[in-house]
């Protein structure tokens, strides 16, 4: 694995894909690769509960990540901060270049337990955790997710004055709060605009609702944001990653011709032990990039797990995205 360190300042890159739990799997990332859709990872979260996580399942956990030996941020969700930074620490002895914390997730299951979005009110643990993570900060990046606030967007002004205490090396906020879950909510900008100011000179990363290069450039102009995070916009836009960093916008049949291959590609060379669960791992990802009532969504929901790869060449989904 790649350990390029993400240093502090200005940021190496200006977009990353959303770290999206469930969706991207060993066939999802293989089939990212393929594509060359990114240049760098954030995982979903690895959850520490009773004690500190152990090496060998950090390294099961960040293997799809690690295939194609490029920088890999991991993202750790808990509520103790020492055991979360222990297991930091693990993760950086394997390699990753960044490790960061989930203070975002709004389910209600996670939030019962206190984890997620529920910390952003937990002024004490957002302090300590910071404070524990300095040492590892000096050899690789640190950051939060975080949502604009629980319940209300005002709380951002309460949080950015603790996480300011002990700085990480960026800010990824979702401009919604946990309580507004994925609502479609206006004001976005404003929200991500106000927060920039809080975090002062801390690169902040603006995400929600950005699928195109044109929306990227704007939410940054408009906000002063240092870069975008794009999770369900990536899946619709498989090309939206290549398309900031290349400062244009694909054309819709190049978008459609990248969607056409990813499912191609994640329903071939699957291993015949393997074929419900892949059929599975087709249909999630592809229910945030075209819906459950696309047509194609239908046809792979009817497709017998033996027969994906020969009924899922890319003319035939082609044909259905057309
Ligand atoms: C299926 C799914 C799984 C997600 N899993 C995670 C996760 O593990 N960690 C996290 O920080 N955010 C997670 N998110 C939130 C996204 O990373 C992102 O913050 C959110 O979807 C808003 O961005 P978007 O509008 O670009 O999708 C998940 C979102 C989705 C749709």
């Amino acid at each position: 694995m790649n350990s390029t360190t993400l240093k502090r300042g200005k940021l190496p890159f200006s977009a990353l894909p959303g770290p999206m739990e469930g969706v991207m799997g060993p066939l999802f990332c293989r089939a990212a690769e393929r594509l060359n859709m990114t240049d760098l990872w954030m995982t979903p979260f690895l959850r520490v509960t009773t004690g500190s996580v152990r090496k060998g399942k950090i390294r099961k956990f960040l293997l799809p990540f690690s295939q194609a030996n490029k920088p890999v941020i991991l993202q750790i969700m808990g509520t103790d901060p020492h055991k979360m930074v222990e297991t930091a620490n693990r993760a950086k002895e394997l390699g990753v270049a960044g490790i960061n914390f989930n203070l975002a997730c709004p389910s209600m299951q996670v939030l019962k337990g206190g984890c997620g979005a529920a910390l952003l009110q937990n002024h004490d643990f957002i302090k300590d955790l910071l404070r524990e993570s300095i040492e590892l900060g000096k050899e690789i990046s640190i950051s939060l997710k975080i949502r604009a606030g629980l319940n209300a967007p005002t709380e951002i002004a309460k949080i950015a004055e603790s996480i300011m205490v002990t700085p990480p090396h960026f800010i990824v906020m979702h401009f919604r709060t946990a309580a507004e879950g994925y609502k479609k909510v206006s004001g976005r900008n404003e929200r991500i605009k106000k927060a920039v100011k809080l975090f002062n000179d801390l690169p902040l990363i603006a995400n929600g609702d950005i699928a195109s290069y044109s929306e990227a450039e704007q939410v940054t102009t408009e906000t002063g944001c240092a870069a975008v995070m794009a999770a369900r916009g990536w899946l619709k836009n498989p090309n939206l990653m290549r398309d900031i960093a290349e400062k244009k916008d694909s054309t819709a049949e190049k978008q459609q011709s990248t969607l056409a291959h990813l499912i191609h590609y994640m329903s071939i060379d699957i291993p015949d032990d393997k074929l419900k669960s892949s059929k599975n791992a087709i249909l999630d990802m592809m229910r945030y990039a075209i819906g459950c009532n696309h047509p194609l969504f239908r046809y792979v929901l009817d497709i017998h797990p033996n027969h994906l790869q020969t009924k899922l060449s890319i003319e035939t989904i082609r044909h259905y995205l057309r």
